[in-house]
């Protein structure tokens, strides 16, 4: 087991990297893509604003070809994502209300109908809560309030009912008022006999900053009869990144590890992006970065090495 794929499926997990279609051409970033993880997300391509950039018109080309890329490498798919604020058509958010919920519907239907059968699981709803555990109020919030949520995981599921369904998140990792807000989302959605079916941790963390109560957090959620997934982790390092930065990112990423592993129904980790050169984090948050296992030359992090022994590889 000396590959994060190998040891997480030893522990009956997977362990998933996030890919845009750009990165398909860089030798050294895919060679580690198909040998060191096993589910794949597509980072951007699967995203309202690609595959439907004008009402009723679908582009499914980017998407299809990280599928495609994926099932050469023996690699499963986390669809990501179908309702979401962000990389949102302006068509759709301009819209007027009362066409919300049927732009939503026929959206969900058309893209979870042409994915059938080739995704794994789905965010389907995708950030919805503010930090203080408020509901953003989206367009699609605005339109229908928190009823939203019950009719897009109903319409996925007709669409593909062997998809598992998330609501996907950051800031949710710990206990918190974001994460109980969504507790209690989740709870009165299975209470109506709803096909939520997942939650994605998406654990976009700072280094040292991995919440104590990580586990007990996801386990409450796994309580209410859900999978839980870590979704989109990286752990952002101050640059220029210190020997002990580097050391403590080992301990943060064995630590998500670890956590994944004692939830049984934690059924895998994804990091965001495969290396530190095409993270998406020096972009958003400058003069931070060194956020994943791999380092800009495409070499293993001690933060890899870490992770990998923490599921029992080697
Ligand atoms: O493709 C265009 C390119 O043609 C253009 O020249 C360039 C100039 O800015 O932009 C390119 O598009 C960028 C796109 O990524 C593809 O790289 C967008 O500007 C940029 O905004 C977009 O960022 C994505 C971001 O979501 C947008 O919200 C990141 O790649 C993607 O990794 C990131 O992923 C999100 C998850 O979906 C949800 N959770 C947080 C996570 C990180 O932000």
């Amino acid at each position: 087991d000396n590959t994060l794929k190998a040891a997480a499926e030893a522990k009956g997990r997977y362990f998933g990297t996030a890919i845009e279609r750009g990165d398909l051409g860089v030798s050294g970033e895919i060679a580690v893509a198909g040998a060191q993880f096993d589910m794949l997300t597509p980072a951007n391509e699967m995203k309202w604003d690609t595959v439907e950039p004008s009402r009723g018109s679908y582009n499914f080309g980017p998407g299809d070809q990280l599928v495609q890329f994926a099932r050469s490498k023996g690699m499963r798919v986390r669809g990501h994502n179908l309702v979401w604020q962000n990389q949102l058509p302006s068509w759709v958010s301009n819209l007027p209300l009362d066409q919300v919920r049927s732009a939503m519907e026929a959206h969900i239907t058309a893209e979870a109908t042409h994915y059938k059968g080739q995704v794994y699981a789905w965010d389907v709803i995708n950030e919805p809560f503010n930090g203080d555990g408020s509901f953003v109020p989206d367009v699609f919030y605005r339109a229908m309030g928190s009823g939203y949520f019950a009719d897009a995981l109903r319409t996925a599921h007709a669409a593909d009912p062997g998809a598992k369904l998330y609501i996907n998140d950051y800031g949710i990792e710990g206990g918190n008022a974001k994460s109980d807000a969504l507790y209690r989302l989740a709870q009165s959605l299975l209470a109506q006999g709803v096909p939520l079916g997942g939650i994605g941790f998406e654990s976009h963390f700072i280094l040292g900053q991995v919440p104590s109560d990580m586990q007990a957090n996801m386990q409450r959620f796994a309580n209410l009869g859900l999978d839980v997934a870590v979704t989109e982790l990286d752990d952002r390092i101050q640059l220029p990144a210190s020997g002990a930065a580097l050391q403590q990112q080992g301990t943060d990423y064995a630590a998500v590890a670890r956590d994944c592993l004692a939830v049984s129904r934690c059924v895998g980790v994804s990091q965001w992006g495969v290396d530190d050169a095409h993270s998406w984090i020096p972009g958003t948050f400058p003069g931070t970065g060194a956020a994943t296992m791999y380092d800009g030359n495409d070499q293993p992090k001690p933060s890899y090495y870490a992770a990998l022994s923490a599921l029992g590889g080697s």
